[in-house]
């Protein structure tokens, strides 16, 4: 019996397919994922099973019977639920008042109706190992804990085939692992799942069917069972992607960068940092793990001078032995050091001005490109297409784009291309580096860090994806409340585990 069933389903916007001619049965009483890279349609996919948006063509059948919904509530009825990526909860009221909220059956205002709403979802979530407290303020909880509630909101609607959109891209492993013990859960009462994600390693652990799409279409529909994750890779991205880097063992120099007991206390009053300790020497990568918000943005605006004189409150931080003290950014850059930044759109790149001039943005009073008193045209335009295709660059120079016509993955190659070519560079500073990007153009950008490394640079690596820490780090440091909790070091990373997934749990544990 399929759940779901997808006939020739096609959706345009203009003249563009987000969706086309796609046909997919999804299994009662088991979990499907859908994986594909951004922009694949996917999204688009679930917001047409769930009502949101309308094909332009093809047919849709659930359990058996055609549907055509014009909107959510009618999927709602049939028992469909979806929990999108962006939550809709109101932070000022309860787990339960945010449950029941909408639902006819129910009036909000009514105590005896709240009690007993409060009942039955307590009694939904033991059954499913979902801990939470129907009467705490949504304003009170976690992401992890807001996604809880989302699921159980479809499931107090009696929604028997779930949706969700790249459900453990908010949550640390330890909540993502628990997530999947739930789905599984919800398999078990023969509750059917379509899970889409982009992370591989999850298809292959949770899901029962796997379909690939690739620019609107699916390309692939198989038993997890029978595919691994380059094969994934491959459909994803048209080609063969190498999943791992060539990764040749580092020798490691002088120390760089060094931090000692480093402390910071914001301006809330509170404890950011805490006897934060570790160093990072030339030609290898320290990588740093952990959940976001234990100190990550403070070490790096530490680093970059980007905080107030003062704030950091004890120990120190040197660069080849210069104490940064409260040097600006920009004496911090004279330094040798460079920083790729999360937030490149924000920092790093001037999103309406040219490709030729982000490629200097920031490097523009090297003699190199001046000439008299402006800048050398020529010599930009020579420099910017050389690095186009030494970092393979994807975009049309010769129409002359402005940075935003290219996707996030080519921006981001452009940032990094400038700062790892920047004149006299000991440290590369990395936050999030391949945050939003494609595996294709990830697949470069962890190949020219390695190349980086190679050259001598020290490079200090902060993510919140443990797959790229364990892929390019000489050795970690697991951050936790603002201090280094365990350090793995390069032998204990080369000594193999049975699996990667080992090692990502292993990490958790010091994270969480
Ligand atoms: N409402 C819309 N109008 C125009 N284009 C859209 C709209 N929604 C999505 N698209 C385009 O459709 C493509 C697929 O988007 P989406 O389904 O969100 O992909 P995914 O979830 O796989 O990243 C993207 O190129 C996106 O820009
Ligand atoms: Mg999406």
């Amino acid at each position: 019996m399929n759940a779901v069933s997808l006939s020739a389903v096609s959706k345009q916007f203009g003249e563009f397919w987000a969706n086309r001619d796609i046909s997919l049965d999804i299994h009662s009483g088991s979990i499907h994922a859908i994986v594909g890279e951004n922009g694949a349609g996917k999204s688009t996919l679930t917001k047409i099973i769930y009502g949101l948006l309308t094909p332009t063509s093809g047919s849709i059948s659930v359990r058996g019977q055609s549907v055509r919904f014009n909107s959510p509530r009618q999927a709602i009825a049939a028992g469909i639920g979806m929990v999108h990526q962006h939550f809709m909860l109101i932070p000022g009221l309860t787990v339960t008042e945010n449950i029941i909220l909408g639902d006819e059956r129910c009036a909000l205002f009514s105590l005896l109706n709240r009690k007993e709403a409060a009942r039955k979802i307590q009694s939904i979530a033991d059954r499913h190992g979902m801990a939470i407290d129907p009467d705490v303020f949504i304003s009170e909880l976690s992401v992890g804990e807001e996604q809880r509630v989302e699921i159980l909101k479809l499931l107090y609607r009696n929604a028997n085939i779930l949706i969700l959109d790249e459900p453990s891209a908010v949550l640390t492993p330890s909540e993502t692992e628990q997530l999947f013990r739930t789905l599984k859960s919800f398999r078990k009462e023969g509750k059917t799942v379509l899970l889409i994600t982009h992370k591989l390693g999850e298809v292959l652990s949770v899901s029962d069917t796997v379909s690939v799409m690739r620019r609107g279409r699916i390309v692939a529909t198989e038993p997890t069972t029978a595919v691994t994750k380059s094969d994934l890779a491959r459909l994803m991205v048209g080609r063969n992607v190498l999943l791992r880097v060539e990764n040749p063992p580092e020798k490691p120099g002088n120390t760089v960068l060094k931090v000692s007991q480093a402390g910071f206390i914001d301006e809330k009053g509170r404890q950011r940092l805490d006897g934060l300790s570790f160093k990072v020497r030339e030609g290898e990568i320290y990588g740093i793990a952990g959940v976001e918000g234990n100190g990550q943005s403070e070490l790096l605006a530490l680093l970059w001078g980007m905080v107030e004189p003062g704030c950091l409150t004890s120990g120190s931080i040197t660069v080849s032995n210069i104490p940064l003290d409260d040097k600006s950014s920009a004496e911090v850059a004279s330094l040798g050091v460079s920083l790729i930044p999360e937030n490149r759109l924000q920092h790093a790149v001037i999103k309406d001005f040219s490709v030729y001039d982000n490629m200097i943005f920031g490097r523009h009073r090297e003699k190199k490109f001046l000439r008299f008193a402006g800048f050398d045209a020529k010599t930009i335009r020579g420099y910017t297409n050389t690095l186009i295709g030494q970092y393979d660059i994807r975009c049309d120079i010769q129409s002359n784009p402005a940075l935003s016509d290219l996707s996030g993955g080519n921006q981001q190659k452009i940032v990094l291309a400038r700062e790892i070519e920047r004149p006299g560079l000991k440290l590369l500073i990395l936050a999030q580096p391949t945050r939003g990007v494609d595996i294709g153009a990830l697949e470069m950008i962890h190949k020219k860090i390695i190349e980086a490394r190679d050259k001598n640079i020290a490079i200090l690596l902060v993510s919140a994806e443990l797959d790229e820490i364990i892929s390019l780090s000489s050795r970690i440091g697991c951050l936790y409340k603002g201090s280094i909790r365990h350090e793995f070091s390069t032998e204990e990373i080369r000594k193999g585990r049975s699996s990667e997934q080992d090692f990502e749990k292993e990490i958790g544990m010091f994270i969480t």
